[in-house]
């Protein structure tokens, strides 16, 4: 039976029992019919399946999952930059899904980092919304590979988790194309989920479950997206208008109110029975292709996948400061462990992502093993709740004294970050910031090493230890994989995915942050992360894309496919990168482009391609980068359209955004012509800043230069006329002028608008 003939067969109450849920994880069984039901799940980082799926009070059981390998969270991943190795975690979860009966995962999220202050950074992939979209597509192909659904969310503009139930994102235009939906856009295209998810706040003061405009005509009709959309957890509110805007699953059910509201909506004529027919077929869709693969009841290898979530950790911790060489441990050398993260490390964030893992390694554990005969101590070093405890700090001065080297593990405690409210400040705990003070300052050799999901403030202490590394909420396998990079077993290759700030007041969204009666204004505009710190030239702690490595890199014979180029051609651009040091290693190499030329304002730079090579000690390797013309455009909201414009664009490659090793200079050739918008108010510059436009006033220009009386008049002044003039309009210029006109001016201004909005290129 076809899915039409199947929508035939139901009954009006089936079909709206099926476009709301029936239970806290499943969608409604329709056993007349064998219509199964789709069983979702949380991630994103790991599978978090409740043992009944048919609850429908238990939505809040946080902890209750059943075992699951338990991955680093979306932050760490994204530290990575490795789209291989992301889509082999999707596979994976993939698999513990067909393992556990589940059908969907309700991951990744892929909201960008506008406030390091979000509780749910830890699930957010990056500042970025190429970087992000281009995550998020290999995560949810990763998972689709093994015929089980992933889900995007949360669309759009769930940047904080502060009011997230009633707060209005107000984002302008520009703004929302180039950044929020962008990163969408890119996942969704490419990733083509099964499911979107569409948020619980408001954009610019509609409901994002209501918005016609965001989950029908740009989901849909713009990026042809076919799969199906379902709500947050509790973000609707009208269930007939949700239907209407393009919502066709409400999640969790049942809910009977909203069953009645569309039956009634649909007896009154308020709701066209289509709208409802074709929630349900997309729904079906959905069930029909997660009924291929049989699920449930089934093993899968937990030390295999314990072993891949040790890797992915390792790859995804960053190296932050290493002076003097102080890491790796040197053979021998002695060890004083401090801080009660080493036994008890923070492997994931709070709230819905939650899951509970199969296996954990501890860093404490792991360092002994790697140790073999070296000396260790050991001190707690500090309490999760805050209070400076001088004893426990002189106890670690004490360790930290006798060994050769001393390891801060700093966690932030969990109620730090978690789903549901946002940080009120990016510090460390008082007592922690005391210990490393206090620890550096009789031990030269200090490392600290973070356990935290989101940027934290270090100027305190930083210039005093000598190492700093980021390990991020670093899944079960994450003490094996921290031991290893401590001993030099593996390189450290991860790089930040997110600017890390001085303090709080320097980030982008500070002074509009965590907006009031109920808006949240965007002020900040596209200058989001590192294209605000690059554009006010802020300094940062450490800038987006930065990390170290055991060994050094070096980047030459930037090149590209031509020096001057249509949009529409793209351009090819290559650079050789060498491993100059002693051991082999990662590098995460990344394009950025800066468009010199351009009507409207734009970032200093942006990320455009990256690609993670590895490389043995002395090897050169090539990496070649296509540019497309997407890669190129802008949005532009005079034209609602994404354009490109003639001019000269810079090619910059480099190991992060501030350390930029070599860059090139292009021509782009514009084969896009915006529809014109001069109209009768239009200014002078605004006739300028048009071609064709530019070309009449030019001529325009010369009849009236050339008039007689113009140049008895004018003869000796220094004033431009037109310069002058930029700013007004051309209509009260030609009224100014219209003694040396030979028609009157409305008519002059009526021809040229004929003339300029004529045939164009
Ligand atoms: C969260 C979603 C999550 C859902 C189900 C909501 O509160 O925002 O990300 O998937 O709950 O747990």
């Amino acid at each position: 039976m076809n899915i039409d003939e199947v929508v035939n067969q139901m009954t009006l109450k089936e079909k709206a029992a099926i476009c709301i849920g029936g239970s806290a994880w499943c969608t409604a069984l329709i056993r007349r019919l064998g219509i199964p039901e789709l069983v979702m799940t949380d991630g994103p980082h790991g599978v978090r399946r409740v043992e009944n799926v048919n609850e429908t009070q238990n939505v809040a059981s946080l902890t209750k999952s059943i075992p699951a390998t338990c991955f680093p969270t979306a932050s760490a991943l994204a530290s990575s930059w490795d789209t291989e190795l992301i889509r082999e975690v999707g596979e994976i979860i993939g698999e513990e899904c067909i393992a556990q009966g589940v059908d969907i995962v309700l991951g990744p999220g892929n909201n960008m980092k506008r406030t390091p202050l979000c509780g749910r950074n830890f699930e957010y992939f990056s500042e970025d919304p190429y970087l992000s979209g281009y995550l998020s597509a290999a995560f949810i192909e990763g998972i689709q590979s093994k015929g089980v659904g992933a889900t995007i969310k949360h669309y759009i503009a769930n940047n904080q988790e502060y009011k997230r139930l009633t707060m209005s994102s107000e984002i302008d235009e520009r703004t929302l194309r180039e950044i929020y939906l962008r990163a969408f856009e890119i996942a969704i295209k490419k990733g083509k989920p099964w499911a979107v998810m569409c948020s619980y706040n408001k954009l610019n003061g509609t409901y994002c479950s209501e918005s016609y405009e965001l989950l029908t005509e740009i989901l849909r009709d713009e990026w042809e997206y076919d799969g199906f959309v379902m709500s947050d957890w509790g973000a609707i509110h009208d269930r007939v208008e949700s239907l209407k805007a393009g919502v066709d699953l409400e999640m969790p059910g049942p809910q009977k109110h909203s069953f009645k509201q569309i039956m009634v909506a649909i007896k009154n004529g308020d709701l066209d029975e289509e709208v409802l027919d074709r929630a349900v077929k997309r729904i079906l869709e959905v069930i029909f292709m997660a009924n291929r693969v049989e699920k449930g009841n089934k093993d899968f290898d937990i030390d295999i996948h314990h072993d891949i979530a040790r890797r992915v950790a390792g790859e995804s911790m960053v190296l932050l400061k290493n002076e003097g060489n102080v890491l790796p441990i040197k053979e021998g050398e002695c060890i004083a462990i401090i801080g009660n993260a080493a036994k008890n490390p923070r492997i994931q964030g709070g709230g819905s992502s939650q899951v509970t893992s199969t296996k954990l390694d501890t860093p404490y554990d792991e360092i002994k093993k790697l140790a073999g005969s070296s000396k260790f101590f050991y001190e707690d070093g500090y309490s999760m709740d805050g209070e400076i405890n001088e004893e426990q700090i002189d106890r670690a001065k004490e360790v930290a004294k006798l060994a050769d080297i001393a390891l801060l593990f700093i966690a932030l405690p969990g109620h730090k970050e978690f789903e549901s409210y946002d940080r009120s400040d990016i510090n460390l705990l008082n007592n922690q910031i005391e210990l490393i003070k206090s620890v550096s300052a009789v031990q030269p050799n200090t490392v600290v090493v973070l356990n935290n999901g989101a940027p934290i403030s270090m100027a305190e202490w930083i210039d005093g230890v000598s190492g700093v590394i980021q390990t991020w909420l670093m899944g079960q396998g994450g003490g094996k994989a921290i031991a290893d990079i401590l001993f030099g077993n593996v390189n450290p290759s991860g790089r930040l995915a997110e600017t890390f700030p001085i303090k709080l007041s320097d980030t982008p969204s500070y002074i509009n942050y965590p907006g009031e009666n109920n808006k949240v204004i965007y002020g900040e505009g596209i200058f989001i992360g590192y294209r605000y710190y690059d554009k006010r030239e802020v300094e940062v702690q450490f800038p987006f894309g930065y990390g170290l490595s055991y060994t050094d890199f070096e980047y030459s014979n930037l090149r590209v496919s031509s020096d001057e180029f249509r949009d529409i051609d793209g351009l090819d651009v290559l650079i050789d990168v060498t491993n100059t040091g002693e051991v082999s290693g990662k590098e995460v190499v990344q394009l950025y482009i800066s468009d010199k030329e351009c009507s409207l304002i734009r970032p200093i730079k942006e990320l455009k391609a990256f690609e993670k090579i590895e490389l043995e000690p002395g090897e050169t390797k090539t990496v070649c980068f296509e540019l497309y013309m997407r890669d190129f455009t802008y949005y532009d909201p005079k034209h609602k359209e994404w354009i490109t414009e003639d001019g000269e664009i810079e090619i910059m490659v480099g190991k992060s955004s501030k350390e930029i090793c070599e860059s090139i200079k292009v021509n782009l050739i514009s084969t896009i012509e915006p529809p014109c918008t001069l109209d009768y108010n239009s200014t002078v510059r605004e006739w300028l800043e048009d071609k064709k436009g530019k070309e009449i006033i030019e001529s325009l220009s010369k009849k009236i230069m050339n008039n007689k009386d113009f140049k008895n008049l004018s003869e000796g002044s220094e004033v431009d006329v037109w310069k002058a003039a930029q700013d007004t309009q051309l209509i009260f210029l030609l009224r100014q002028l219209s003694w040396s006109l030979p028609l009157v001016p409305d008519m002059i201004m009526s021809r040229l608008l004929t003339q300029v909005h004529g045939k164009r290129k």
